[in-house]
């Protein structure tokens, strides 16, 4: 998949950033001539050792990451408070072959994502094996695909893949192996990487400052092309991003307008409290933030992040059918530069 390519692209970037500074410091007793020291050349053998081993030292970064949207994004499923009927049995749709069934209550539930999947494990490996949604106050739990499986006329559970943990369960996809120390869902390690050698150390070299973390979750996904329509998913939102002049091809330019750890008074990752403020820091009051970052008036769960291309694309240059859910792209002109763009 494109998505999963990116990703590894950037990590391999990631690892030869981390390695590469650090070749040729090969010989053993000598300070490396940045006066580097041996625990520190051997950062690239640093693993993952949960963010419980930083707050000690680090007061105060827990209330703040745990209060964000990263820290909220995967959650336990005690926390919805729902019931799983020992009754409740769901299928695989397994390729060119009979489904599998299992009981729900086998699964080993990691947790819930979105507020919305529940992702537990089946065989050692990661499902969508079930839904939460809010219904008069109360979560339930609902399936997380339906079918006719078994032909009996009645619909059945149907477990999904997941695809999605890299972003939004960077523990999870850390892999099983390495559960036992990480926690499922964001850690302080997801954007500073693994911490063991910075931890006992505490040496600046040892860990990652997280500014270039941002651009590994947050990329220009594509979006599905449908004839001469593209149609932009939720992952759409900060791709026109890449577009923008105020992208100066860091990652760390979101952190202009974006905190790392702390919430505003709206609960939102702003430097300021609202949007206006924030451009108003470089552009004074004429700037009408709300006019330039567009909401797609369809997306009933307000999953599309408010537009980042800053004016290069308002919303008129996508000529969406407003009655229609996605966001469809069928301005010609919008669909080639933005093909040219995702080429590059
Ligand atoms: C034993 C105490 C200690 C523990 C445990 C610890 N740190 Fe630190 N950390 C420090 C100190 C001291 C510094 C400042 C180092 C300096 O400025 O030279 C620091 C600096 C940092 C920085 C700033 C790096 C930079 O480039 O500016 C980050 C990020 C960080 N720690 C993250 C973590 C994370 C993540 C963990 C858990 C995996 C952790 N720390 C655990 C003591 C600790
Ligand atoms: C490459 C990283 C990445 C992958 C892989 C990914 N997502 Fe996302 N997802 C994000 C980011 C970043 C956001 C935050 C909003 C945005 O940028 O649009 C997000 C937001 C979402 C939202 C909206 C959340 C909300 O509360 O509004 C949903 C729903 C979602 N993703 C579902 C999925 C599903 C399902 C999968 C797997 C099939 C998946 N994502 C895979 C990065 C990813
Ligand atoms: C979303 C990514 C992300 C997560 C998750 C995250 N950080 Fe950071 N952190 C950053 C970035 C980016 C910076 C640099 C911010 C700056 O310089 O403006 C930073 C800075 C820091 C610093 C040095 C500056 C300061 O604020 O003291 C420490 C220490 C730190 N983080 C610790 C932690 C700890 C502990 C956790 C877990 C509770 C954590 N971080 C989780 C991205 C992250
Ligand atoms: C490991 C992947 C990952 C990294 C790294 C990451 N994010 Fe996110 N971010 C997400 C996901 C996934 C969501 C959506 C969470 C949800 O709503 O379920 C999100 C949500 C957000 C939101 C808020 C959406 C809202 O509605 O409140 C902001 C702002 C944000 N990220 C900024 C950043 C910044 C700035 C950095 C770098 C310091 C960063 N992210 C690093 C995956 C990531
Ligand atoms: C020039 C300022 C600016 C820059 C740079 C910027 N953003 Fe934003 N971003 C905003 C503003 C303003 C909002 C809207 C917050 C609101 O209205 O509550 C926002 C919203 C978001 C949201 C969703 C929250 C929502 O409610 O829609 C995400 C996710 C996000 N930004 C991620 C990023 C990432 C990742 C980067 C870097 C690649 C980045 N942003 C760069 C200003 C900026
Ligand atoms: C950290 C300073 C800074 C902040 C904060 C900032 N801008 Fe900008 N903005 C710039 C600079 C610098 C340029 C000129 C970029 C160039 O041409 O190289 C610019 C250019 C623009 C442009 C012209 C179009 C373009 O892409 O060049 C628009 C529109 C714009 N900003 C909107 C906003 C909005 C809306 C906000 C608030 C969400 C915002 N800016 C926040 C620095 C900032």
């Amino acid at each position: 998949m494109q998505k999963n390519k990116k990703l590894i692209s950037v990590v391999m970037v990631i690892i030869a950033a981390l390695v590469i500074p650090f070749m040729g410091c090969a010989k053993k007793d000598e300070p490396a001539p940045d006066g580097k020291k041996d625990e520190e050349i051997n950062q690239a053998q640093a693993i993952y050792v949960g963010s419980d081993k930083c707050y000690g030292c680090h007061t105060g970064k827990e209330e703040e990451v745990s209060a964000n949207s990263h820290g909220t994004a995967f959650k336990s499923l005690e926390s919805f408070n729902v019931k799983i009927d020992e009754q409740i049995k769901v299928y695989e749709e397994v390729k060119d072959g009979e489904p599998k069934t299992y009981s729900l209550q086998d699964a080993k539930i990691a947790g819930v994502m979105s507020d919305h999947y529940v992702i537990g494990a089946l065989d050692d490996k990661y499902f969508r094996v079930a839904g939460v949604h809010l219904e008069n106050g109360q979560w339930k739990l609902e399936p997380a695909d339906t079918k006719d499986i078994n032909n009996d006329g009645t619909e059945d559970w149907l477990i999904k893949g997941y695809t999605c943990g890299d972003c939004h369960s960077p523990g999870l996809a850390q892999g099983p192996e390495k559960i036992a120390t990480a926690e499922p869902g964001f850690s302080c390690e997801s954007c500073h990487g693994p911490g063991s050698i910075h931890v006992t150390t505490k040496a600046k070299d040892a860990i990652s400052n997280g500014k270039e973390a941002c651009v590994n979750c947050h990329t220009a996904s594509e979006p599905e092309v449908e004839g001469d329509i593209l149609i932009a998913q939720n992952h759409y939102g900060t791709r026109s991003w890449f577009d923008s002049n105020h992208n100066k091809g860091s990652a760390e330019d979101c952190l202009n307008c974006h905190t790392a750890h702390s919430v505003n008074s709206e609960g939102k990752m702003l430097i300021q409290n609202s949007a206006q403020e924030v451009c108003g820091n470089c552009h004074g009051n004429a700037m009408n933030a709300e006019d330039l970052m567009w909401v797609n008036p369809t997306d009933a769960r307000d999953h599309f992040t408010k537009d980042h291309s800053f004016g290069k694309y308002p919303y008129e240059a996508y000529d969406d059918d407003p009655e229609t859910k996605p966001v469809e792209i069928r301005n010609p002109d919008t669909i080639t530069k933005m093909k040219k763009k995702m080429t590059k």
